[in-house]
């Protein structure tokens, strides 16, 4: 069973090379899902069909679905909205407002997340792959789980040490006081979510089942923007197995020839910037990419016969930890001479370079204002320390 997330900025062409790696991926004989959790849903286009939230047959082998996060948000937080936005009512908050501040933002999309599990049980799918939405919002995603279990043990916490024995005697005395009171079913709901978020947690880390893989134009600010992203999927643990740089031009590009060299230039960034991750490459078409046969085209120019479901490389790219409030980031670099390695650091980026080679990490935001303090080299692995504002020794 395999789980593939396709990611990235937005229009970049997660959705078409979504659908043509679920399509590629039926052809070889895997029953596939296609799964889109983006709100703006465009896989209907991809496949130029109708689709539902429940799976329709799009292909022999492959079946879509366009996820109605509102459906899967009420069927499974409807109980705690409607309490938390009684809550916030009876603040003085008129009633619409409190029902949009009752729903945290990105957590409809979670839910729908929670589907890919149920599918998964299910049995009936060999491939799930995942048109996911663009990166900040995925990664907003990712860390939702943590900011919800720490929601979930503050309501624990305040109905026993608070509502409990405090609130529940005083409560006959004013009906407003037992609105406060969560209903037994409000606990059960929150329950059920915990075990679904740890669920989902398991399934997205897992991975010999799970990788996502950044879809990107060969464009400064799209390089950019999944470079930030390659970092904070390595934190949370998750797996990136490859990459895919989608409308280059070709050749006889004709008038755009400079932009071809441009964008030339920017994929050999690609190819040294997200090594030793693999990278897939699509042509810009002349025309959309929409229906079976363009989707095939697509799937041909970026798998030819390989099996896109297979897992590309199975390592995580780099490692930060925090120890001791210092630093480190470990990753694996083949260095032919390390006293060529030149390291350095600006607010945002570590920046490693041999000779006119170089790489750049984007580093998490929680680093700014630490400087790396001292590196090592061995058995292939570089690991940089940082620590607050020292600068480099080297
Ligand atoms: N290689 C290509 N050549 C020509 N058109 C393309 C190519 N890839 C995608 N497109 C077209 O570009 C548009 C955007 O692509 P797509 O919907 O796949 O991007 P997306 O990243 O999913 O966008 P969003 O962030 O809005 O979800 C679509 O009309 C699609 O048909
Ligand atoms: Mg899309």
């Amino acid at each position: 069973m395999r789980v593939i997330i396709y990611t990235g900025k937005g229009g970049v062409g997660k959705t078409s090379v979504a659908a043509a790696a679920a399509l590629r991926a039926s052809e070889l004989g895997y029953r596939t899902l296609v799964f889109s959790t983006d709100a703006s849903h465009s896989l209907g286009d991809s496949f130029d069909k109708d689709l539902g939230h429940e799976p329709t047959e799009v292909a022999p082998k492959l079946w879509a679905i366009e996820t109605n996060a509102y459906a899967d948000l009420e069927a499974n937080w409807g109980v705690v909205r409607t309490h938390i936005a009684n809550i916030i009512t009876l603040q003085g908050m008129n009633e619409v407002l409190a029902d949009e501040a009752a729903i945290l933002p990105g957590m409809d999309e979670i839910f729908s997340l929670a589907r890919i599990k149920d599918y998964r049980d299910s049995g009936q799918y060999d491939c799930i792959i995942v048109d996911a939405a663009s990166t900040g919002e995925t990664l907003r995603l990712l860390s939702l789980p943590q900011t919800l279990s720490w929601t979930v043990k503050l309501l624990r916490k305040a109905d026993k040490y608070i509502l409990k024995p405090i609130v529940r005697p005083l409560s006959r005395l004013s009906p407003e006081l037992e609105e406060m009171i969560a209903p037994e079913e409000v606990f059960e709901a929150i329950e059920k979510m915990l075990l679904k978020l740890k669920a989902i947690k398991k399934l997205l880390a897992d991975s010999s089942q799970t990788s996502l893989r950044l879809v990107m134009n060969a464009e400064k600010m799209v390089i950019k923007e999944s470079k930030r992203a390659l970092t904070y999927f390595n934190m949370y643990g998750l797996l990136v197995d490859g990459v895919v740089v989608n409308r280059l031009l070709s050749t006889d590009s004709g008038y755009l020839e400079s932009w071809r060299e441009i964008q030339q230039r920017y994929l050999d960034e690609v190819k040294t910037g997200f090594s030793p991750l693999p990278v897939q490459t699509a042509p810009q078409y002349h025309s959309e990419v929409v229906g079976i046969a363009n989707l095939s085209r697509l799937a041909k120019d970026l798998y030819g016969e390989c099996d896109p479901t297979l897992i590309s490389f199975n390592e995580t790219v780099f490692e930060i930890r925090k120890q001791k409030g210092e630093y480190s980031l470990k990753m694996r670099l083949q260095l032919l001479d390390k006293e060529k390695l030149r390291i350095r650091s600006t607010a945002n980026d570590l920046i490693l370079q041999v000779e006119n080679q170089r790489r750049i990490i984007s580093l998490p935001s929680a680093m700014s204002g630490y400087r790396p303090s001292k590196a090592t080299y061995e058995n292939n692995y570089l690991t940089v320390y940082f620590n607050k504002r020292k600068k480099a020794e080297q």
